[in-house]
């Protein structure tokens, strides 16, 4: 089988699922681990501004304080990589030039020719109507990378689990976030299933497909 073919999406969907027992012995090897973290980096974002950040998690230590902010979930402490997803706090004008000199310099465009796409993020996130709601937009974005590691997980035979069930205020006073001018917003717990986890062959609760898409 291909790897566009249908048939490998829908088994990696059915194979996946929330993993609540993960084996503490087993890691993600490392060329697994790096595909993993381009499906992160990769992810697309609104304006392509990444307003965020992933923290990885490998401080068995950190960990354990990690997991007491985060309902005392084993998935924090069992699974081979924790990956924290914070957004970009009340992101500015510095974010914005940031990054159109990343795009200047990726794509060998003269930066003036890009004030008018700064001038056009600028008077909407900025400035504009959206300011006052720009944390909730960083956060859409941060979700899309969330999505895109979960799937590109379940794809490569890697369990996961997402899990908002934290507290992001306690999470940022652990990490230190606040200083770094982040904020965190979900987490995503990976690594390989134990066998024992009954949750594995639980049948998945779907709405019917007529229910959640419809054709016009
Ligand atoms: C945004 C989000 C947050 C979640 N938070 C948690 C969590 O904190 N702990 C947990 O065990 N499962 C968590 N889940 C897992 C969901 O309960 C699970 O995805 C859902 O019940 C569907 O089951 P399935 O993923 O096994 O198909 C979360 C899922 C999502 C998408």
């Amino acid at each position: 089988m291909s790897i566009t073919d249908p048939k490998n999406l829908q088994s990696a969907l059915d194979w996946r699922y929330a993993t609540k027992k993960f084996d503490p012995s087993r890691r993600i090897p490392s060329d697994v681990w790096k595909a993993l973290e381009a499906s992160l980096v990769m992810a697309p974002s609104s304006y392509g501004l990444q307003p965020f950040k992933f923290i990885v998690l490998t401080d068995p230590k950190l960990r354990e304080q990690i997991k007491t902010a985060s309902w005392n979930q084993a998935q924090v402490t069992d699974c081979s990589h924790y990956v924290v997803f914070a957004i970009r706090k009340d992101m500015g004008e510095d974010w914005v030039d940031q990054f159109l000199a990343r795009t200047a310099e990726v794509r060998g465009t003269p930066l003036e020719s890009l004030s008018g796409y700064k001038q056009y993020m600028m008077g909407d996130l900025v400035n504009g109507p959206r300011a006052a709601v720009v944390n909730d937009w960083a956060a859409r974005q941060a979700y899309i990378a969330f999505g895109t590691l979960m799937l590109a997980a379940a794809v490569l035979g890697v369990d996961a689990c997402p899990i908002e069930g934290m507290i992001p205020a306690k999470v940022d006073e652990i990490l230190g976030l606040g200083d770094q001018g982040l904020a965190s917003v979900c987490a995503c717990a990976l690594g390989y299933r134990l066998e024992s986890d009954k949750y594995a062959t639980l049948p998945k609760v779907r709405f019917p497909v007529e229910t959640l898409v419809e054709y016009r």
